[in-house]
């Protein structure tokens, strides 16, 4: 039978499906649609994709806010927010898409009938957004299944996309699994990481798999440990309410930090057909090894800023003066963990994994620590070739080698890094992730959104930390803001005989721009 060009482009690499274009007429229904995620990523993403023509023939926008705009007003709404954001990309979906608004409240049942109303005789593919809270995520879809709005129709079926986090716990995350099979088919569900929506986190698998260089020695035999980070120089502007229901462990660790490690860790797919890449993502984070409760006090540290300098010294509040924080918070905003998957390719390899906000810079990044030859282990004691694979920002790849110095003798050796740089190799054209994922959900294109029992595999991993620290009532560590994090962090790895990279080490730095100030002490 011949394959529809959805199915087509699902076959393709995932990096290569980027000029996926919507062949259907199309309704986006965006919950939440004044809201701070629509204002700041998804509404600049739609206005791109529209200024790129990729939006399809008759795209139309049906705005859900608590707002009373009118059709007019929301519009107008939308040239200012979505402006700010990305200039000139507005006008472009003002101009192009139908875009109406509904006022709804959608915790009182009611608004679904009112929904249906607007969208009309279904002759479109519908697509529902849920940017809103994730306590609105079970009274939506319930909505939704009451009007049938979750039913195929005249236009194709419906998807529903939900936006991160999904669940606070594994409870809740199964909780809503069954809740969403109950209504919706799990090929209609599209999970938000927008982690996977990276140019950078996807080229993560054509590096290791289109490289015959590097998957023989990707495993237990040559790779000495992984470290990943995703660090944060900001604090918390106007999200303390939220973070206060989150902290690092659930709000990074649990979805963008884990993915990362699937990434790293994950055996090749037979073929780069979504079905299949992201059966060998959930493998991968099945594989995790949930820490025993005697492990999660010496192998997870949990820290929180107090006040501190910023990059440039200026000085910045504790989290506990943060907006809507109260004074004696428990919630951390620092987590380093090492976790295991004992499996035949990374069994006696550690993954460790380090985030937090208010840190000396912004980057995420992953080094492959590769074990020293064995002339060095004999010679020289030891020295590693490091592999960084830099997400953000100077996003880039540098592997560390070491080279006889010019004209000295072959054992005096020096530290040099080979290094690629999108910025110079591809003159900086990354996509945003939002683009990517907002234009592949549209599609019906499910590879970089999370199934089912990925997150629940996420969640196995982090649910005994949680409980844990629930149970013994641990309080996070204070660390200075600027810092990396309080020292018990550098004394995980330094207690395997390791350090931290990269507070070392920097990939693609631009050039004239200062160093970031480093404190060596943690
Ligand atoms: C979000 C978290 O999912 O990711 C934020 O909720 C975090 O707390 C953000 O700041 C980081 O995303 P990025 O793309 O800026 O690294």
């Amino acid at each position: 039978m011949a394959k529809t060009k959805t199915e087509r482009q699902a076959e393709r690499h995932p990096a290569q499906a980027t000029h996926a274009e919507i062949t259907e007429p199309t309704t986006l229904v965006l919950f939440g649609a004044t809201g701070g995620l629509s204002a700041k990523y998804l509404l600049p993403a739609l206005g791109h994709l529209a200024k790129n023509g990729l939006l399809g023939p008759s795209f139309r926008l049906v705005g859900v806010s608590q707002q009373s705009h009118t059709d007019d007003e929301f519009r107008k709404w939308i040239g200012s927010a979505a402006t700010n954001a990305l200039p000139g990309t507005a006008e472009e979906l003002v101009r192009t898409a139908r875009i109406s608004h509904l006022s709804a409240d959608l915790s009182a049942p009611g608004w679904e009938k009112a929904l249906a109303k607007k969208i009309g005789a279904r002759s479109c593919r519908t697509v529902y957004y849920l940017a809103t809270p994730p306590s609105l995520f079970d009274p939506v879809v319930e909505g939704l299944a009451r009007a049938r709005l979750n039913r195929r129709a005249g236009g194709g079926t419906p998807a529903i996309v939900l936006e991160k986090p999904f669940g606070r716990d594994l409870r809740s995350a199964r909780h809503l699994n069954r809740h969403l099979a109950r209504h919706f088919d799990e090929s209609q569900v599209f999970r938000m990481d927008h982690y996977l929506g990276k140019d950078t986190v996807q080229n993560i698998l054509a590096f290791r798999f289109e490289n015959g260089l590097f998957e023989p020695v990707w495993n237990r035999e040559h790779i000495d440990h992984v470290q990943i980070t995703v660090a944060e120089d900001e604090g918390m502007s106007s999200r303390g309410r939220y973070y206060e229901e989150a902290g690092a462990l659930r709000d990074v660790v649990q979805s963008h930090a884990l993915q990362l490690l699937a990434q790293i860790a994950m055996e090749p797919a037979s073929s780069w057909a979504a079905k299949d890449v992201r059966a060998r993502r959930v493998e991968a984070l099945r594989g995790l090894k949930p820490l025993a409760p005697q492990q999660i006090g010496t192998r997870v540290i949990s820290g929180q800023y107090a006040a501190g300098e910023d990059m440039l010294g200026r000085p910045t509040a504790g989290y506990r003066d943060e907006r809507f924080v109260p004074t004696g918070s428990k919630v951390e905003t620092f987590v380093a963990l090492a976790a295991e998957l004992p499996n035949r390719r990374w069994k006696g390899v550690p993954f460790y994994i380090r985030t937090g906000k208010r840190m000396p810079k912004r980057v995420a990044e992953i080094t492959v620590q590769f074990k020293p030859s064995r002339h060095r282990r004999r010679e020289h004691g030891g020295g590693a070739n490091l592999l960084t694979l830099r997400v953000q920002p100077n996003e880039g790849i540098a592997l560390r080698l070491f080279l006889k110095r010019p004209g000295e003798a072959p054992e005096s050796l020096e530290e040099v890094d080979m290094s690629f740089c999108y910025r110079d190799a591809f003159a900086g054209k990354l996509p945003s992730a939002y683009d990517r994922l907002l234009l592949d959900a549209l599609c019906g294109n499910q590879g970089l959104f999370t199934r089912a029992d990925e997150v629940e595999a996420a969640w196995r991993f982090v649910d005994p930390i949680l409980r844990h620290w629930q149970r013994h009532d641990v309080r996070p560590r204070r660390y200075a803001a600027g810092r990396w994090g309080p020292a018990a962090a550098d004394r995980l790895l330094e207690a395997d005989g390791r350090r931290w990279w990269s507070d070392r080490l920097d990939v693609c730095p631009v050039p004239g721009a200062g160093q970031a100030v480093t404190h060596p002490d943690g």
